[in-house]
C-alpha cells in the first residue's frame, strides 16, 4: 500500500519506509520496531481521526508536510537559472513551439513561468500538488490562456491538445513502477499530436543500491539553509528507491524537515524496451546534462534527456 483514501476525501500517503499489509477490514503498519493495527471503514477507507493519529505518529502524511506542497520553499530550493533548459527546448522543439505545450510535473513553475512570461510560449502545466498548481496559476495573467491542472501524470489526458511536452528535473522518477510509466507514456501519447515531441529528464544508474548524497546551500527566510538528497534504501522486490531529503537551517543548526520520497527505478534496458512496437512514441535522441548528444547503454550514469517523437 502506498496510499489510502480517507473518509473526508483526502489521501493518506504512507511513509515509504513503512511496511504494510491489509485485509478488507484492517490495515497493519510496521515502522522499525513499532507495529499498529488500524480498522478500516466499510468502504475500505481510513477514518480521518485515525489518519491524523497515524500522521502524528510518523506513519505517513496527508500532504501538508511534503516539500512539493510548499511552492515558496521549492522556489528557494531550486533557484537555478531556467535559461539553459529553455534554450534547449528552442533547439529541439523548433516550430512546434508555435503550438500549445505541456509541462509534466510543473511544480512551482520554475520552467513553466519563464516559458510563458519571458519567451511568450503557450504552456499548460500539470502537477499532483494542489498548492503548487494554485501558486503557478496565481502568477499567470488571466488573459494568456495557459491552463494549470491538478492531475497525476500517469492518468492526465487531453486528446490531441499539445504540440510538445516536457518533464524537467527528474519529475518522471516519481512514477513508482514500470506500469505507471507505461500509463504515463500512453496517456501523454494521446495528448500530443502525431509529429509532436516529448523531452523528459531522468536520472540513470546501473547500480541503484549504491549510496549517493548531494548537498547544496540556499537562502530561505533570510537565513542560510542546506539541502541534502541521499539514498535511504533500494527495494529489489518492488524496484523502488527511497530517497531521503534533509533541510537544515545552517545558522540555527536545526533540522527543518526530513522527508522520505518513493521513486521508481527504471533500468535502461527495460526503459528502452518501452519504445518498441505498440508504443505511441519513438525514441529519437538522448542528451546528457550539458544538453549534448550522448548515447545511453546499460552502464549509463547521471542525468539524461530523452527526446521522444509521437508516431502516428
Ligand atoms: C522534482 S519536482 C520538479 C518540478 C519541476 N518539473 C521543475 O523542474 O522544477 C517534481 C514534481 O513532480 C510532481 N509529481 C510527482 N509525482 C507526480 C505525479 N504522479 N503526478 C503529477 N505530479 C507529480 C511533484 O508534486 C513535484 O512538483
Amino acid at each position: 500500500v502506498e496510499s489510502i483514501l480517507v473518509n473526508d476525501g483526502s489521501v493518506f500517503e504512507l511513509d515509504p519506509r513503512v511496511r504494510s499489509a491489509h485485509t478488507p477490514t484492517c490495515l497493519v503498519l510496521r515502522q522499525g520496531e513499532r507495529t499498529v493495527l488500524i480498522s478500516l471503514l466499510r468502504d475500505g477507507s481510513l477514518h480521518l481521526d485515525n489518519a491524523k493519529e497515524l500522521e502524528n505518529q510518523g506513519y505517513g502524511t496527508m500532504g501538508a508536510r511534503k516539500i512539493f506542497e510548499h511552492p515558496e520553499l521549492m522556489e528557494a530550493l531550486f533557484n537555478w537559472s531556467p535559461e539553459p533548459e529553455l534554450n534547449f527546448f528552442e533547439e529541439q522543439f523548433g516550430s512546434l513551439l508555435k503550438g500549445r505545450g505541456l509541462d509534466v510535473g510543473c511544480g512551482n513553475g520554475r520552467i513553466l513561468l519563464p516559458c510563458v512570461l519571458q519567451r511568450g510560449w503557450c504552456v499548460d502545466g500539470i502537477d499532483e500538488s494542489l498548492s503548487s498548481t494554485r501558486w503557478v496559476q496565481s502568477k499567470l495573467p488571466s488573459s494568456n490562456g495557459c491552463r494549470i491542472f491538478r492531475a497525476r501524470v500517469e492518468y492526465f489526458c487531453s486528446p490531441n491538445s499539445y504540440s510538445y511536452a516536457f518533464a524537467c528535473m527528474n519529475s518522471i522518477r516519481y512514477l513508482t513502477s514500470m506500469h505507471q510509466l507505461r500509463a504515463h507514456l500512453g496517456s501523454l501519447g494521446n495528448s500530443v499530436i502525431p509529429g509532436g515531441a516529448y523531452l523528459f529528464h531522468l536520472d540513470l544508474r546501473p547500480d541503484p543500491a549504491t549510496p549517493y548524497r548531494s548537498s547544496w546551500d540556499f537562502a530561505w527566510e533570510g537565513r542560510p539553509h542546506r539541502a541534502t538528497w541521499l539514498l535511504h534504501s533500494f527495494d529489489h522486490l518492488s524496484s523502488q528507491i527511497i530517497e531521503e531529503v534533509v533541510i537544515e537551517d545552517v545558522e540555527r543548526q536545526v533540522e527543518v524537515t526530513r522527508e522520505y520520497q518513493r521513486q521508481g527505478y527504471f533500468p535502461i534496458a527495460t526503459l528502452l524496451s518501452l519504445f518498441r512496437d505498440g508504443c505511441p512514441w519513438k525514441l529519437e535522441a538522448t542528451f546528457d546534462d550539458r544538453f549534448e548528444r550522448a548515447s545511453v547503454d546499460r552502464e549509463a550514469r547521471g542525468n539524461f534527456w530523452f527526446l521522444l517523437r509521437r508516431v502516428s
